[in-house]
Parts: structure tokens; sequence; C-alpha cells
């Protein structure tokens, strides 16, 4: 049996420079403090992760916003004031002490605050902000258990704070305030249509700007199971190894082609699909199937965050002409 950790525990590990895995509502978490640089040095280490892709810095009240960003622009302090604590992350201008290890040499910061009750007890304890990626290996499935977590970093983390199944189930939404209007780096937890509704509209790259890293953690295959996943569209022909493979259906679909079909929301409910869908995709690797199809959902609202995931899994690049499946920002930031 893992040792259980309490919040106590885990702020004092931070404090001698440990790295602690806790749960936020999106997916567990691998932090530091923030101003500790050995520590996050650690951090790309046991990830694997290129030094290149910089780390999101975790609050817990608004006043900490200026202690690591260097302009609060009004629309970004309206989205904050309306959605935190929630799965949303502000990419702001950023304040002068931050480590350039954090930011990865960059001018701005990203910063949000998680409502996870752990998470906000384990900043309120360490007093100081933690940056933290997701806890998974550079490349491989975000956790959204403690057990997901555990097996991704428990080889080289030793303190986990347990908080349970994520809510979410997927990463936060991150809204970029460093080029004088709102710009969408990646699609998540919480929908751009609800953003938008209190700042107006948010510019989605596209095209070359899309493909020219936005945001520096991009990369096209991620989220990626160890089997290989395609995707397929129900306006294509089933492909012809489809009698020995499993599909992974964002909503419920009329298929006898399939040797097995998994539906990530069986009524619709895309928060459900969102919910399951990283453990879906690292339970694929437990079945005996050598392949697997997926088929996008609606890219509207948590759609577009779940179908960006599910693309960045699959090995295919999306159809050129596929009327059913909307382009999405398969080439933007992505989970690292
Ligand atoms: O829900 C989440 O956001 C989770 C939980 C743990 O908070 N965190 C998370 O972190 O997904 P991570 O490191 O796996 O993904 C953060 C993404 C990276 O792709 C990174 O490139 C981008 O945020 N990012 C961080 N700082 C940035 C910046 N200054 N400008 C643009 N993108 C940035
Ligand atoms: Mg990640």
């Amino acid at each position: 049996m893992a040792q259980a950790y309490t919040i106590r525990d885990a702020a004092a590990a931070i404090h001698n420079g440990a790295l602690v895995v806790f749960p936020t509502e999106t997916v567990y978490g691998v932090g530091a403090a923030v101003y500790n640089e050995d520590a996050i040095a650690k951090i790309f280490e046991v990830k694997d992760r290129p030094r290149f892709d910089p780390l999101i810095v975790h609050i817990a009240d608004l006043t900490q916003v200026t202690d690591v960003t260097g302009d609060f622009p009004e629309p970004a302090r309206r989205l904050a004031q309306r959605f935190w604590p929630g799965p949303l992350t502000l990419v702001l201008p950023k304040a002068v002490p931050i480590p350039a290890l954090v930011t990865a040499g960059l001018a701005s910061v990203a910063v949000r605050m998680p409502s996870h009750p752990l998470a906000l007890e384990l900043i309120q304890a360490t007093k100081t902000p933690l940056a933290a990626p997701s806890a998974n290996r550079f490349g491989g499935v975000s956790p959204t258990t403690l057990s997901a977590a555990r097996a991704e970093l428990g080889g080289s983390v030793e303190v986990f704070l347990d908080g349970g199944s994520c809510a979410v189930g997927i990463e936060s939404t991150i809204i970029g305030f460093t080029e004088g209007e709102p710009v969408l780096l990646r699609p998540g937890g919480l929908p751009l249509e609800e953003l938008e509704a209190v700042i107006g509209h948010i510019r989605i790259p596209t095209g070359t700007e899309a493909i020219r890293q936005t945001s520096p953690g991009q990369s096209f295959r991620h989220y990626a199971p160890r089997m290989p996943l395609r995707l397929w569209a129900p306006s294509s022909p089933p492909p012809a190894d489809a009698g020995r493979a499993i599909l992974l259906t964002v909503l419920p679909l009329e298929t006898r082609s399939f040797a097995h079909v998994r539906t990530l929301a069986p009524d619709g409910n895309l928060r459900v699909a969102a919910a399951q869908l990283f453990n879906a995709l690292r339970r694929l690797d437990e079945t005996d199937f050598k392949s697997g199809y997926v088929c996008l959902g609606p890219d509207t609202g948590l759609g577009r965050a779940i179908n960006d995931r599910l693309q960045r899994a699959a090995d295919n690049p999306l159809p050129s002409k596929a009327p059913d499946m909307p382009p999405t920002l398969r080439n933007q930031n992505s989970n690292n």
C-alpha cells in the first residue's frame, strides 16, 4: 500500500524542494514552488518534458495574480472574476521574479486558479504559487485518477494527494492576452462559448498561424495510447480491419462493423464524455485489440476540446474533405 499523505505533509515536501502530485478538477498535476528552480527543473526531468514547454502557475487567491504577472488586462480580469476557481488558464505578461525555466524564457506566464479543494488547500498551505503541468510523462495521457497518476510518475515522485476522479476530466482552456486581442491557445474544460459570452470574440488561430506553435507545448501526436488509433467518420466505409478493431465514439452510433464499440457519452452529454475521455484512452491498452478507431463528436462547446484531444491521440491526419468533421485546433497546444 502506498503511503497516504496529508496537505500538511505535502506542503512540507514542497518547502523541502520535493514534487507533489495533486488533484485538480481538470486532471492531476505535478507541482513545485514556483520560485524553487531546482524543484522546477525536477518537474521537467520526471516528465521527460522538453524545456521549451512552459508550465502553468497555480494560484489560490486573486491577490496572487500580481505576484506572477506584470499586467492584468481588463478582459482577462473579467474572465478571472467570472470563472476562477475553474478550468481556465490565462496567459498574461510575466512578472520579473518568475524563473525563466517556468515560462521557458517567454515574456508571458500562464496562470490558473483550480477549483479542486485539495489543490486550493495545498497552495494556501505552501503560501506560494505552484508551477504544475499535468502529471503524465511527456506525450502520454493526462491522469484523471490517483492510480493513473501513480502509473505515470509513481517511480519518480514520492508524494501523492488523493482527490478521487477529476470531475472535468480534460485540461483547462487556455486564453492568451499578450497580443492585444484574446486568442484561444488550447480548447479545454471551459467551452469557448461561455468565455465569449463574457468578453466577446476570442480569436481562434487557423492555418499557418495555428501550425506556427502559438503555444510551445504543441505537438501533433499526444494523449497517445500504445494501441495505434485512427480517425474514422461514419460517412466513410468501415475500415478493412473493423471486424478485429475497437471503436471509440463520442456519441452513440449505429454500426455493426466493429468488433467492439465504446461510447463516451451514451446519453449525448458532452460533460460525461470529457470526464471519461482520458480513462477511456488508457483503457484501450488494457484490451486485446490490436488497433482502434475514433469517431469525433460535435465541434461545439466541450466537444471542441474532446475532438482536439482525440485528434492528437490518433495517428492519421484529418481527411481533407470531411463535412461531418469540422477542423479543430489539432496543432495547437496539447498535453505535455
Ligand atoms: O488543466 C490544466 O491546465 C492542467 C492542470 C494540472 O492544471 N495543467 C496542464 O498543464 O494541462 P500542461 O503543462 O500539461 O499544459 C500546459 C500548456 C502547455 O502546453 C504549455 O505550452 C502551455 O500550457 N503554456 C504554458 N505557459 C504558456 C505561455 N506562457 N504561453 C503559451 N502557452 C503556455
Ligand atoms: Mg499536459
